[in-house]
């Protein structure tokens, strides 16, 4: 076996949570996530959340970080109209992990944070089930190749095969909204 899957194995050993490590530069703060953003992609563990009208598509717009939340200011696409919604969560002890109660409860890790780009990954508990979603904003659109790929693989190493991640600056995705 070699090393990175061996990483990855004990990862999962440990339980999803251990796979987000956070952006690891101390330099790197939670505020650096403020402001406008568009949702570019996202991926999910599970194929029907990618759907354009799943509760769990997130168009995103701007994030405001304050003292103890996290506040999405975002679209989601109902029966074909994009709504806004601003969801809150709220920071936890850990840095880059804030609580959201939203279908069940979510936990939300920002990684792979730089100024012009970063990816939150939402592990959402209902009805017993875990499901991953996987968002990937950039501050214009569409993504350049290199922050896709950046996207692919962190996708991949957290399970998710290319197959389902979908490019949202190609559909209707309330980028005009
Ligand atoms: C966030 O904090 C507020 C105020 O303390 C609390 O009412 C709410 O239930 C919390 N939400 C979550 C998801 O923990
Ligand atoms: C996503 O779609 C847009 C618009 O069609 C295109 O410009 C962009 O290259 C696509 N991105 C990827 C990674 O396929």
């Amino acid at each position: 076996m070699n090393t990175p899957r061996l990483v990855l194995v004990l990862a999962l050993l440990r339980g999803p949570h251990a796979l987000h490590t956070g952006p690891g530069d101390p330099s790197i703060d939670e505020n650096m996530v403020n402001g406008d953003w568009f949702s570019i992609a996202q991926a999910s563990s599970e194929p029907k959340l990618l759907w354009k009208d799943s509760h769990m598509m997130f168009f995103v717009r701007k994030i405001h970080v304050s003292l103890k939340t996290i506040e999405f200011h975002l679209y989601r696409r109902i029966q074909g109209m994009c709504v806004p919604i601003i969801m809150m969560a709220n920071k936890t002890k850990k840095k880059f992990q804030y609580m959201l109660k939203y279908a069940g409860h979510s936990v939300i890790f920002p990684e792979e944070v730089a100024p012009s780009r970063f990816i939150f990954c939402i592990h959402n508990h209902w009805h017993g089930k875990e499901t991953v979603v996987v968002n990937l904003l950039s501050r214009t659109p569409p993504a350049s190749w290199d922050v896709m790929q950046t996207f692919k693989n962190y996708c991949k190493s957290h399970g998710i095969s290319p197959a389902n991640i979908i490019n949202l600056t190609r559909t209707d995705c309330c980028l005009h909204a």
